[in-house]
């Protein structure tokens, strides 16, 4: 076995530092944004428990083999699977593995900056007490404005790229770890606050029957895909994001403790963020298949109308922001990583240029709210399709491939070795998840959702 090899990028200076880093991949618009909307699109409960069955099933399992194969290459995923294919006496091919994933991080950056930036849009609204009242009407037109204003919403978008790229060109580790660690438990904190005030709708139990009571009567075969592509989506899986964070992940700390921490914090929010929302939807008489929409036509009222609402709405989106920023830093690093590793480009100068390039595409997102809505691909706006094709067709397919190159064709030694699990049982059920319940699983979901099972 070759000698344990070390990032050129830099190491966390703690395995905590890893998991408030990758924490702060994982959670983000995916959990309180994407979430709400797409179980109000895909019906509620059945959706909610078919997402959860993914994240147990395929995302933790998945989540312990990038970090793995990442730690082990301590490269930028590109490198990293070059690297491992090669200890592995397999095709240099595998490397496009790395590629796929730059090109959906590319992609998801691209739309999620347009979205990152209503929130900054919001913080603003809220500090200035344009929710006070909370009427529903108004708080739709209000987000109806913002959508409209094509200006407005690339200004943000532009705002939100540069900064990921000032974080990510100074180096990932400086200053992300202090964010994280105090920003992550306030976010957390305004989550409950709004629980609380859901509690009080009168209509916390339609709420909780909405995300809980499964009727399998409303899930479709598409449902089930994109419950699946939001697992990986939500964790950060399947585009390399977690495989260069774990590149940077100290030698002694263990991969699935650190994992499964990270999965739960990851799932907490996301149902937390489901509570505070649904019960307002109810109360209100909206419509829980809004679309993207749906958080910022919610929460305002709730702060609308809330003692200390203009305090709490602004925090709100401050913590909203950070949270999106933290994210948002990952999907870029894996492109940057490589561009430093192997055309020796300055880590400024790397970035700036992926940075460019994200944010042009971003502009067909942002313009697909309004001067070009109407301009669909199979009943899709751009924005729609761009996050279909990255969540669930690039990440879902990225994910199968990292469990089949870790189960299959990574000498075992080496995945044994690197997990270093205390139990030897606890291996043994990874290696079986990987080996045949993951990629089995996905495969059945693809299928169906084809139409061809
Ligand atoms: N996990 C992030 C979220 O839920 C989004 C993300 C996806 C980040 C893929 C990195 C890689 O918001």
């Amino acid at each position: 076995m070759p000698q344990q090899r070390k990032s050129m990028h830099g190491e966390w200076s703690s395995r905590w530092a890893f998991i408030l880093a990758a924490t702060g991949s994982a959670v983000g618009l995916g959990n309180i944004w994407k979430f709400p909307y797409i179980t109000g699109e895909n019906g509620g409960g059945a959706f909610v428990l078919v997402y959860l069955a993914c994240i147990a099933i395929v995302g933790i399992p998945i989540m312990m083999a990038e970090v793995m194969l990442g730690r082990r290459g301590r490269h930028s995923p590109i490198n990293t699977m070059r690297l491992l294919a090669q200890e592995s006496g397999r095709s240099p091919a595998w490397q496009l593995l790395g590629w796929g994933g730059v090109l959906a991080g590319f992609i998801i950056l691209s739309f999620y900056s347009v979205i990152a930036g209503w929130a900054l849009a919001y913080v603003l609204e809220a500090a200035s007490g344009a929710f006070v009242g909370g009427e529903a009407d108004r708080i739709g037109a209000l987000f109806g404005g913002l959508l409209g204003n094509p200006v407005t919403l690339i200004s943000w978008h532009t705002i939100f790229m540069a900064m990921t790229v000032f974080v990510v060109a100074r180096g990932v580790e400086k200053g992300l770890e202090r964010a994280v660690r105090v920003l992550m438990p306030a976010l957390f904190a305004l989550l409950l606050l709004l629980v609380g005030y859901a509690m009080n709708s009168g209509y916390f139990t339609d709420g909780l029957a909405f995300l809980f009571k499964p009727d399998f009567s409303k899930i479709s075969a598409e449902g089930v895909l994109i419950a699946l592509g939001h697992a990986f989506f939500t964790l950060s899986l399947g585009m390399g994001a977690i495989m260069v964070y774990g590149a940077y992940l100290p030698q002694k700390a263990s991969i699935a403790t650190t994992t499964v921490t990270i999965a739960a914090a990851d799932t907490l929010v996301a149902l937390l963020a489901g509570m505070a929302i649904f019960p307002i939807v109810f109360a209100n008489g909206l419509e829980p298949g809004a679309g993207p929409g749906l958080i910022f036509q919610t929460l305002p009222i709730a702060f609308g109308q809330m003692p200390g609402g203009l305090l709490f709405g602004t925090l709100f989106f401050v913590l909203l922001s950070f949270a999106a920023w933290t994210s948002g830093i990952s999907l870029l690093e894996p492109a940057v990583a490589w561009l430093v590793e192997n055309r020796g480009l300055s880590r400024v100068v790397a970035t700036v240029g992926c940075g460019g390039i994200i944010w042009l595409l971003g502009l067909a997102s942002a313009l697909s709210f309004n001067i070009w809505s109407d301009f669909t691909l199979f009943g899709k706006t751009i924005f729609d399709n761009l996050d279909f094709l990255a969540s669930n067709i690039m990440l879902p397919l990225g994910g199968l491939l990292i469990a089949l190159f870790a189960a299959w064709l990574l000498p075992r030694a080496i995945s044994h070795d690197e997990l270093a699990m205390r139990e030897e049982g606890t291996y043994a059920l990874w290696l079986f998840m990987v080996r045949y319940i993951t990629p089995v699983g996905v495969s059945l979901v693809f299928l169906n959702a084809i139409g061809l099972i």
